[in-house]
């Protein structure tokens, strides 16, 4: 079965054909991340403009690169939420279009859940997925910090999410403070391995006896931090990236783990932009395994927004 897919939810114009929720044939994604970096944040109003100039190329690219035509699609996929409303709104209505002249069906998907799914796809077809449910599954984009215990893929329980920023949304901020650009993460990922090893006290706020997270604390204690000590003489921005970035990763990691060993899980699945960080990938998997726990992980192009997630979770539905 052949599922066209489309994602319009943040800044991103994707358009990917999946196999059998497996196989990608195709994979487009059309950014237009330079136009709101000047901002220092997505704009919605130019995300949804540069969208509606840029969905029609990247479906047809998709297809091309796919060697297919929209009559071998059986499907059509989209993202529905969450997202920005004018970007859902181009996706979706372009989406309903296709599906409408075709006569073919049009599957509601959930972003979040999507990112997850990332972990079930191959480009390789003879490929063995080591990957199994039920799982946990961490969610870490600039939107989101969710633990799921998923039982099937229509059978999601949501555990534990973040009560202030996203952990993506942390890091952007922080390298904001910081005067690093944006998007933030990748920057402060890459100025953490300048480190000199230093480590300064900072934490997150933890809630016991919960799997939820608090990222905004952590964001204000770097700010007075930089203001009390960043005209130092001694002062090393890498250093205060580095531990900004450990405590956050620490975090994380302590809270899947907690959930796989109250679900006893042995698996964990992690999805969204934040995925792709160097520490977060070293640190989970490492403390994962001295509880005898697997963690996977999606290729880095997979990690940020993308339709092959959407068009393979549709596959399920
Ligand atoms: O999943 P995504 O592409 O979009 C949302 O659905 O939000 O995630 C984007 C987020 C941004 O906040 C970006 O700074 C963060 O992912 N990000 C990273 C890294 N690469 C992207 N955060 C930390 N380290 C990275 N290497
Ligand atoms: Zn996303």
């Amino acid at each position: 079965m052949l599922i066209l897919g489309i994602e319009t939810s943040c800044d991103e114009t994707g358009c990917a054909i999946v196999e059998n929720g497996r196989t990608i044939l195709s994979n487009i994604i059309a950014s237009s991340l330079k136009d709101h970096s000047r901002y220092g944040g997505v704009i919605p109003e130019i995300a949804s403009r540069r969208q509606l100039e840029f969905i029609n190329v990247v479906v047809q690219e998709s297809l091309d690169q796919a060697k297919l035509s929209l009559d071998d699609i059986d499907a059509f996929a989209v993202t529905q939420n969450p997202g920005l409303i004018g970007s859902l709104l181009v996706g979706i209505s372009f989406a309903q279009g296709l599906s409408l002249a075709l006569n073919k069906p049009l599957i509601p998907i959930d972003h979040i859940r999507a990112h997850l799914y990332s972990n079930f796809l191959t480009s390789n077809v003879n490929e063995t997925l080591e990957v199994k449910l039920p799982c946990i599954g961490l969610v870490v984009s600039g939107g989101h910090s969710n633990i799921y215990h998923i039982k099937s893929f229509e059978n999601f329980k949501l555990l534990g999410q973040t009560r202030d920023d996203a952990v993506g949304e942390a890091f952007d901020k922080v390298a904001k403070i910081l005067g690093l650009g944006y998007p933030g993460g990748p920057l402060i990922d890459k100025l953490a391995q300048q480190s000199t090893g230093k480590r300064i006290p900072l934490k997150c706020s933890a809630f016991p006896d919960s799997f939820d997270f608090s990222f905004s604390g952590i964001k204000t204690a770097v700010l007075y931090y930089l203001k009390d000590h960043g005209t130092d003489k001694d002062f090393n921005k890498a250093d205060l990236a580095f531990s900004f970035q450990e405590s956050i990763i620490e975090e994380i990691s302590r809270k899947t783990i907690a959930a796989c060993l109250t679900t006893k899980n042995k698996s964990v699945i992690v999805g969204g932009g934040v995925a792709a960080n160097s520490c977060l990938r070293k640190h989970l998997v490492n403390d994962a395994a001295r509880q005898d726990i697997k963690v996977f992980f999606p290729p880095m192009v997979l990690c940020t927004d993308n339709a092959a997630m959407v068009a393979g979770l549709a596959y399920h539905f």
